[in-house]
């Protein structure tokens, strides 16, 4: 296994450029100025003593275990508060030195239970080693006198406990709310002996703001703040490094294992992505993986009616393979096809994408990136020349002004928020545009500069609008736009946005948003020194995302706002691994590499790697398929990872299309709302089962190490080696870095990939190749990828998806922080106690017009079906607007949506559904009257059951 070891130096890194040089103990160090003597010490391999001190944390001060002696001062200084200074002379061990600790130490044992061998952090207290370190093993004061021993212990979190008896009060729990994760959960109360530390007003973890990321447990030097896990499991007896398999910030874990069973997962502090941070699902919420309704046996059966059989992996995929073979005979080659996950490693992706285009011999291969960002590689590649996001998640610690369209970073990017949080409490200006009042337009020590609370499916009139006040009122980069555009381009855009019909004024009545707002924010932007933008579904799920996201791209250059740090146009992925689906060429049109498959060069290379013909014609996207089937031309599906009954909009339809195939094969962890339409089903492989890389929203590659053999027995790229090797094509893989070798062969933006490089640099950033040996963080530095950027037209078209008097209201879709996506993983954890259902959120005025109040069932109703949820009256929504989530198949978001989509990429436009929303008392007599496809979902297709 590939572990680590990291060495805390007790404060952080100083980023002055005045060097100083210091002597301590003898031993000389140079380092930047405002470097503590705790740190610079470390650096010479001599550890200070301390306990309140860590290097996440700025200094505090409180514990006085680190004092020195400084030649020229008297007393001790503290060594974690004290700078170094330029020919400081330090020494860190004396016997008065000792004797000083050692009192210390003594103190806070006086007030500590002893039983440190039966205590879970046992070998991995800091308290513990430095009572031994100082040869302190009992307390000359007795522990008879009043202490905290018996104070009551709070576990009402369902993933760690806090046991105040074992609190020392140093106060990292605290600062590690405050300026790591930027929650502010935490106080000490009281004074002297009776400081305790609290959650909010003295209530418990649970009940307070705590949002359970777990910054505090891992700060706390004690087992005051303790993972249950480790509790329950015991100390870890192995570790490696690995990858988040939930969203898209990609956050490095040091995963602790005892046996088979993970006893925790560390957020790793050499991570790129989150320097040692996490949330409560990539921290937590692991208990999926091992979940008792993992199917660990393949199944099948004739017709979706019957009952599942279980049987062996050589039957399944025969099974799966002369279907696939049949219906190619009998209704045409195309006649079958495959979508990739993005939940599964770049490999698997390549491999799945290869099995189709090769194997099947036909382009028919679709992604789950088609519903959410395949309008960012469109908008990008047009504009920019490359379908990816910008920037390192880091570069946002140097931007000036930030706009958050359309992505709600504290629910579905957590980590990436606490970093965001950072830079805002620092003074960076933030823009909001968005129809919810999100988190982050005022949250604990940060208020929105401005938000721009539009209405639903306006983002194109808006960021015209922001772009008509740059170039109106002289805002434009010039010198930027004549060296790095095209100047052509500019000109025609610039005179199309500075029509009168794209102003803010103009545009007022049909955003919802005061031209005095728009004004202001189009100001703050181009007048900041760095400018980021950072998007999510927000902006890409709507009849004209791909015409926003060039709109963003438009903006950043117009502001001079690409290629170099604190800049950017930055997506924030959903999925752990949609780049990574994107990038290997998942999509019906690409190779890896977004290649065009009609490029005779390009396909020529993939031909004589591959040793078959391949199509030169793009294949289906995924609601082509959908109609394809029902047509009766698209017979045949392969599915990894992906649940597209329920993550796909216009459910009735989807289902009608499922319905209408001769032969599904799902491969996934559970059974889920598309196996019930299949015929095959194979188990899939969770990420500690196997290894791979990710690649994150930032594009970068890290490493996803096995850590337990797979549970069904196969992992799922050797799943897709068998079925293309039982269909006849020949693939021979001894292990994923072979895959990965043939992507870097294949693709030019990988070429200098491997997984020894990344082991060694612990991730890369692609481009990865001659030119970029290490990888790239930043994108388009000097030059476009494209050459010059190019400005494109951006004309607002209104959705044909409009309110009426039968659906006056719009509905609007979203994600919540402990749970992840369809919640396939997050619903099989303890998750839930946070958010067990999805509800609607809806405005008081709307709610009271209708005589709804919060918990009150609510029918909501759209042109293509219907669905109940339970209310909460909030103006967190504006008037005219509701809201929900989509993690529960009960809750049937998508029996609702559309299937309107995006006019380039055919994203749907999830983000726009007009509703009708109705009190319902009677909740089942109201499904009796709504015939809609949640009955489908919930009927007797008694296949579902597993016949053994
Ligand atoms: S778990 Fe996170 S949010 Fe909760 S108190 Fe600890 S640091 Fe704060
Ligand atoms: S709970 Fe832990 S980190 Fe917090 S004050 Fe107590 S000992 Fe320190
Ligand atoms: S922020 Fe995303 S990648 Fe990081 S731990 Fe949370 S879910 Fe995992
Ligand atoms: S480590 Fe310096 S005072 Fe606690």
């Amino acid at each position: 296994m590939y572990a680590i070891d990291y060495r805390d130096r007790g404060t952080p890194p100083s980023t002055s450029s005045t060097l100083v040089t210091v002597d301590i103990d003898g031993r000389s160090v140079t380092v930047p100025a405002g470097t503590s003597i705790m740190r610079a010490a470390s650096l010479v391999d001599l550890d200070v003593p301390k306990l309140c001190a860590t290097d996440s944390l700025e200094h505090f001060g409180s514990c006085r275990l680190c004092l020195v002696e400084v030649e020229g001062r008297r007393g001790y200084p503290a060594s974690c508060t004290t700078p170094v200074a330029d020919g400081m002379k330090v020494r860190t061990t004396s016997d008065k030195l000792m004797q000083l600790r050692r009192g210390m130490i003594e103190l806070y044992v006086s007030d500590h239970p002893l039983d440190c061998v039966s205590c879970p952090s046992n070998g991995h207290c800091e308290l513990q080693d430095m009572a031994d370190q100082h040869g302190v093993t009992d307390t000359r004061y007795g522990l008879d006198g009043a202490n905290h021993q018996h104070a009551e212990v709070d576990a009402s979190n369902p993933y760690f406990r806090f046991d105040p008896s074992l609190c020392i009060v140093c106060s990292r729990c605290v600062r590690a709310c405050d300026e790591v994760q930027g929650t502010f959960a935490l106080t000490i109360q009281g004074r002297g002996f009776g400081s305790l530390v609290s959650a909010s007003q003295n209530e418990s973890f649970l009940a307070s703001e705590c949002v359970s990321c777990g910054q505090c447990v891992e700060a706390c030097p004690t087992a005051a703040l303790v993972e249950k896990s480790v509790i329950e499991t015991g100390p870890a007896e192995s570790a490696a490094i690995t990858t988040c398999a939930y969203c898209g910030v990609g956050c490095s874990f040091k995963a602790e294992m005892r046996g088979e069973d993970v006893v925790r997962m560390v957020p790793n502090r050499d991570g790129h992505a989150n320097h040692g941070h996490a949330c409560v699902k990539g921290r937590f919420a692991f208990g999926y993986a091992t979940h008792s309704e993992r199917v660990l046996s393949p199944m099948v059966r004739d017709a979706i009616t019957d009952p599942w059989r279980e049987t062996s992996w050589e039957e399944a995929i025969g099974f799966a393979a002369t279907r696939f073979r049949a219906l190619q005979e009998k209704y045409g080659r195309d006649s079958i096809g495959g979508i990739t996950s993005s939940r599964c490693t770049n490999e698997e992706t390549f491999l799945v994408m290869k099995l189709v285009r090769a194997a099947f011999g036909t382009n028919n291969v679709d992604t789950c990136a088609r519903v959410c960002h395949s309008p960012t590689g469109y908008g990008l590649k047009s504009t920019l020349g490359e379908s990816a996001g910008t920037q390192a998640f880091d570069s946002v610690m140097k931007s000036d002004a930030i706009i958050v369209v359309g992505a709600n970073p504290t629910e579905g990017h957590p980590v990436f928020a606490s970093r965001m949080k950072q830079r805002l409490r620092e003074g960076a200006k933030l823009i909001v545009i968005d129809p919810r009042t999100i988190a982050l337009v005022r949250t604990p020590h940060i208020e929105a500069d401005v938000h721009l609370q539009l209405r639903p499916g306006t983002n194109v009139a808006v960021v015209n609008a922001l772009a008509h006040v740059v170039v109106t009122e002289g805002l434009a980069k010039d010198d930027y736009i004549a060296e790095r555009c095209e100047v052509d381009s500019y000109r025609t855009w610039a005179t199309f946005i500075a029509d009168p019909k794209n102003s803010p004024e103009a545009t007022e009545a049909i955003t919802g948003v005061p031209a005095s707002l728009v004004r202001k924010a189009a100001r703050i932007f181009a007048e900041a020194g760095n400018g980021s933008i950072y998007y999510g579904l927000g902006v890409t799920e709507h009849s004209q995302g791909s015409t926003m996201v060039m709109g963003i791209a438009n903006l950043a250059m117009a502001t001079g706002n690409l290629g170099r740090e604190g800049v950017g146009v930055n997506p924030l992925r959903g999925q752990n691994n949609v780049q990574g689906a994107c990038d290997m060429g998942s999509f019906p049109h690409e190779f890896s590499g977004y290649r065009h498959v009609s490029d005779d060069a390009v396909r020529g290379v993939f031909e004589s790697h591959w040793g078959v013909p391949l199509q030169s014609e793009p294949g289906l996207r995924i609601p082509n398929m959908f109609d394809a089937a029902l047509e009766g031309s698209f017979m045949g599906l392969y599915v990894q990872g992906e649940d597209i009954a329920q993550s796909d909009p216009n459910t009735s339809h989807v289902v009608a299309a499922l319905s209408a195939m001769e032969c599904i094969v799902v491969q996934d962890l559970f059974l889920n709302e598309t196996s019930k339409y299949a015929h095959v089903f194979l188990p899939g492989s969770s990420f500690l089962e196997k290894d791979g890389t990710f690649t994150n929203a930032e594009r970068r590659i890290s490493r996803v190490r096995k850590v337990m053999e797979p549970k069904a027995g196969l992992a799922d790229w050797e799943v897709t080696v068998k079925l293309a090797n039982a269909l006849g094509y020949p693939m021979d893989y001894a292990h994923p870095s072979e895959i990965m070798d043939e992507i870097a062969a294949l693709t030019p933006t990988f070429t200098g990939v491997t997984f020894d490089k990344i082991d060694r640099l612990g991730s890369i950033q692609w481009p990865c190749n001659a030119e970029a040996p290490e990888g790239t963080p930043t994108m388009h530095v000097g030059t476009f990828v494209r050459g010059k950027g190019k400005f494109l037209l951006t004309e607002y078209l209104p959705t044909t998806e409009r309110t009426s008097s039968r659906f006056p209201l719009i509905l609007t879709t979203g994600r919540i922080l402990s749970q992840y996506n369809v919640g396939a993983q997050t619903r099989r954890t303890a998750n839930v106690v946070w958010h067990s259902e999805d509800v609607l959120e809806i405005h008081p005025s709307d709610a009271e017009a209708r005589g709804i109040n919060s918990g009150d069932w609510v029918g909501v109703t759209s042109r293509v079906g219907g669905t109940l949820l339970h209310a909460v009256v909030t103006d967190r929504v504006q008037p005219g607007v509701v809201y929900t989530t989509f993690h529960f198949p009960e809750s049937g978001a998508n029996v609702v949506t559309t299937e309107n989509s995006d006019w380039a990429t055919n994203c749907p436009e999830y983000k726009v559904t007009a509703v009708q929303a109705v009190l319902v008392p009677k909740p089942e007599e109201w499904r009796k009257h709504h015939p809609m496809v949640l009955q489908v979902h919930d009927s007797a297709l008694s296949g579902q059951g597993v016949g053994v």
